[in-house]
C-alpha cells in the first residue's frame, strides 16, 4: 500500500494551481442521468471518486469521452469530459460500485426523474458518522416515488413519473439539496424546497440543470423554486474551484510560513475561512489571478470555530485547522456541529506531539512549539491532508500510511506541493 513520506520544516513558495471542486463535478456528473443528450463538464479532476462514479455511470448506460492532450492553463490540468447517457440500459446501482463511495447513492434522484425507478444500494463512503440517507428518501417521497428498502437495497418507483410537491429539510443537507434538484427538474409542477443547503456547488448544480432547460430559481438560498419541465437537453459547464482544496493549502501556508499563489483560487468560496486566518495574522491577498497566502511562519494566534453548513466555517477544513491549531499561540477550541465521529485525525495528530483534549463535539487544542515527525494513519479524506499539513511543519521524518484516502479528493497533491519546496514523497508498495 502507498505511503507518503515527508521530511517537515521546509517553507512553501511558489504557484498550486487549484483544481475543479470534487464536490461540485460528482453531482454534475450524476445530472449527465437525465438527458439523452451530451453534457460537457470542463475542469474535471483526475480524482479516484470521480473515475469509481464514471464506473457506476457507465454500469448505467453512460459513454465517456475525453478531449485530447491541451496545453497546460495556469499549470493547471484542464480535463474537459463529454457524458452521454443516450440510453438507460440499468437502473440498478450495485452494492459493490456504491459502498464504495456515498454520492454514488445521489443517482436514485436522477434514475427516477428519467426512467420512473431506480433500485440503489445504501451507501457506504468516509467512516465520519452514521450518515443516514433518511431525508434523502422522504424528500423523493414527496415528489410521489413509492419507496421500499429490501435486502440492503432501496427500491424507489414512480410509475407515473414524479410530482412537483413541497420539502423541507428536517436539517440542512448538500446531498439531499442535489437529489430533489435533480429529481424536481424533471417532475410535473412546481416543487419547493425548504431549508436547502446553500453550498457553491448546488449553485454550479442549479446553474448546470437551467443551461440544460429545467426552471430553478433559489439556488444558494434556504428556499429553492423548481418548475418542472418534460425533458432536458445537452450543455457544457464549467466546475468551480475546489473549496476545500483552496483553505487546505492556505492552511500549509500559514502552518509552514512562506508566499504562495492559490491560481483560479475564488475568494468568495470561503470567505468564513479567511476571515479567520486573516484574524490570526495570515496574510492574504485577493486579485484576478486568485489568492496569495503569506506568512513568516511563526507561530499564528490561536482561534475558536465551529462548522456549519455555507457560509459558516466547512467541517471538510475543521481536521486541517485542527492541524494549524496544534502549533497556535495558546489554546483553540473546534467545534463539530455536522458529523457526529469525526475527530479520528485527533490521536493521529497526538501522535505528531500535538495537545488534544475531547469534550463532546469540542476538541481543544493546546498550542505547542514544535511537532515531531511520526508514522500515522490517515482515516478518512480531509483527516488524512490534516497529516500532511502537520507533517510538513514537523521536525523530521513523516510517513502516512493509507494514502487512498488523500487520492479520493486532492488532484497531484505531492506534485502541488513539492513543486513549492515540500519535502514530499509517495513511497510505493
Ligand atoms: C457533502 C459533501 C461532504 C461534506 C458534507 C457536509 C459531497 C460529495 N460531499 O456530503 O464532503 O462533508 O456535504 O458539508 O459533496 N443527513 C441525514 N439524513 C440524510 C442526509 C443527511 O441525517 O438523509 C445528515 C448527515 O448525517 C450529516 C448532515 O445531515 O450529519 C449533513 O450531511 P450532508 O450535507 O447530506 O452530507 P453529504 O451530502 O453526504
Amino acid at each position: 500500500m502507498d505511503r507518503i513520506k515527508i521530511i517537515g520544516g521546509n517553507k512553501l513558495n511558489g504557484i498550486i494551481p487549484i483544481s475543479g471542486a470534487k464536490n461540485a463535478a460528482l453531482p454534475l456528473m450524476i445530472a449527465s442521468l437525465l438527458t439523452d443528450d451530451i453534457l460537457t463538464l470542463e475542469n474535471l479532476p483526475h480524482l479516484v471518486d470521480v473515475e469509481l462514479l464514471i464506473r457506476i455511470l457507465g454500469n448505467h448506460g453512460v459513454d465517456y469521452s475525453v478531449n485530447g492532450r491541451r496545453e497546460r492553463q495556469d499549470g493547471n490540468y484542464f480535463r474537459t469530459v463529454h457524458f452521454h447517457a443516450r440510453h438507460i440500459v440499468n437502473t440498478t446501482a450495485p452494492y459493490d460500485l456504491v459502498a464504495k463511495m456515498r454520492a454514488s447513492f445521489w443517482v436514485i434522484g436522477s434514475l427516477l426523474a428519467r426512467m420512473g425507478e431506480a433500485e440503489v444500494s445504501l451507501p457506504g463512503g468516509c467512516a465520519i458518522g452514521t450518515r443516514p440517507v433518511d431525508f434523502i428518501l422522504d424528500g423523493l417521497r414527496a415528489l410521489g416515488t413509492e419507496i421500499n428498502i429490501e435486502n440492503g437495497y432501496v427500491r424507489a418507483k414512480a410509475s407515473k413519473g414524479l410530482l412537483g410537491g413541497q420539502y423541507t429539510f428536517p436539517k440542512v443537507t448538500v446531498g439531499g439539496t442535489h437529489v430533489m434538484l435533480m429529481a424536481a427538474s424533471l417532475a410535473r409542477g412546481d416543487t419547493v424546497l425548504h431549508n436547502a443547503a446553500c453550498e457553491p456547488e448546488i449553485v454550479n448544480l442549479a446553474e448546470c440543470l437551467n443551461r440544460m432547460g429545467a426552471n430553478i430559481t433559489g439556488a444558494g438560498t434556504p428556499k429553492i423554486h423548481i418548475s418542472g419541465v418534460s425533458s432536458l437537453s445537452g450543455a457544457r459547464i464549467k466546475i468551480i474551484p475546489d473549496r476545500i482544496e483552496i483553505g487546505t493549502y492556505a492552511m500549509a501556508v500559514a502552518m509552514t510560513g512562506g508566499d504562495v499563489m492559490l491560481k483560479g483560487a475564488d475568494p468568495q468560496l470561503l470567505d468564513s475561512v479567511l476571515q479567520i486566518l486573516r484574524q490570526m495574522g495570515v496574510n492574504i491577498a485577493e486579485n484576478a489571478d486568485g489568492i496569495r497566502i503569506q506568512h513568516d511562519g511563526n507561530a499564528i494566534e490561536p482561534g475558536d470555530i465551529e462548522t456549519r453548513p455555507f457560509p459558516g466555517f466547512p467541517t471538510d477544513l475543521q481536521a486541517q485547522f485542527m492541524g494549524l491549531m496544534t502549533r497556535a499561540n495558546g489554546t483553540s477550541h473546534i467545534t463539530e456541529t455536522i458529523f457526529e465521529n469525526r475527530f479520528m485525525h485527533v490521536q493521529e495528530l497526538v501522535r505528531l506531539g500535538a495537545r488534544i483534549s475531547l469534550s463532546g463535539q469540542t476538541a481543544i487544542v493546546e498550542g505547542v512549539a514544535r511537532l515531531q515527525g511520526a508514522q500515522v494513519m490517515a482515516t478518512d479524506l480531509r483527516a488524512s491532508v490534516s497529516l500532511v499539513i502537520a507533517g510538513l511543519s514537523a521536525g523530521g521524518e513523516t510517513i502516512i500510511n493509507r494514502v487512498y484516502h488523500l487520492d479520493r479528493g486532492f488532484e497531484c497533491l505531492e506534485e502541488k506541493l513539492s513543486n513549492c519546496g515540500a519535502d514530499i514523497k509517495r513511497v510505493h508498495g
